[in-house]
């Protein structure tokens, strides 16, 4: 047997309300490696990433991340073990710099000076345009500098797995390339990944592995190439125009 994958989701239902959206999910993502969710719209990726970071609690199932239970943790704890989540829309502060940002997303951890020199260090060396631009405000930095930045921000606090919620939403096809190019220099850097993604071709082929979510359950699962080459996917974008051209 390998060793246990650094988060672990198994048979996990979860919803809002009255409202139940996921249905037996279970998903792992190994250490430094890049993992793709995919599916239509309204499947319920994003349920999926709130449920992990603990903003909705699990009715049922387990999340095992780096050896601990997190299932039904508070988000806090959970960011704490190493589990960040830059959720869907770039959460920056507009109208503050590039650096006070990064400065930020290391709100209420102590970091000794080398260490936070060392952190700026790592980001800007993943990401230079953070260096050229850090005294202009994040509001005018293009839309992939700014997801750049989002995911920067995550970056300060040497996450261990990182979600990513959308990061190419709504950015030119151009700038779509420059961030899932940096998302894949991350798991270069250690950082092990959970992408969901609606540009499904290009998130396959940084992938490593990948799960097709469909109306809150796991349809197929595996490598991602095969993934890309298989029927599940064809059918869990059926009927939905303009991503099932895509996928
Ligand atoms: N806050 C909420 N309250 C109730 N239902 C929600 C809420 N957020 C999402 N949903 C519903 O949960 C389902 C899954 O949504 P979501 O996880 O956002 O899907 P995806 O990210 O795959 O597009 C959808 O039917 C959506 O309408
Ligand atoms: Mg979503």
């Amino acid at each position: 047997m390998s060793e246990a994958p650094l988060l672990s989701v198994r048979a996990v239902d979860a919803g809002y309300g009255h409202v139940d959206v996921l249905e037996n999910v279970s998903l792992d993502v190994g250490d430094r490696k890049i993992v793709a969710l995919v599916g239509r719209n309204g499947a319920g990726k994003s349920t999926l990433l709130r449920t992990i970071s603990g903003l909705i609690r699990p009715r049922r199932g387990q999340i095992a991340f780096a050896g601990a239970n997190l299932a039904g943790a508070r988000p806090d704890a959970i960011v704490g073990a190493g589990l960040l989540h830059v959720a869907e829309g770039r959460r920056l502060f507009r109208r503050q710099t590039v650096d006070d940002n990064l400065e930020l997303g290391r709100y209420g951890l102590r970091l000794t000076q080398a260490e936070h020199a060392r952190r700026i260090e790592r980001i800007h060396a993943l990401f230079p345009i953070l260096r050229e631009k850090r005294g202009l405000h994040a509001g005018s930095l293009s839309g992939g500098q700014q997801q750049m930045l989002a995911i920067a921000q995550a970056m300060m606090r040497a996450p261990k797995l990182l979600m990513l919620d959308e990061p190419s939403l709504g950015l030119a096809p151009v700038l779509v390339d420059q961030v899932l190019d940096a998302i894949a220099s991350l798991r270069a850097e250690g950082v092990a990944i959970l992408l969901v993604e609606q540009m499904v071709e290009r998130a396959l082929e940084i992938a490593d592995d990948a799960y097709v979510l469909q109306n809150g359950r796991i349809i197929a699962s595996g490598p991602a190439r095969e993934i890309a080459a298989g029927d599940a996917l064809r059918a869990a974008y059926m009927g939905e125009h303009g991503a099932a051209a895509r996928a």
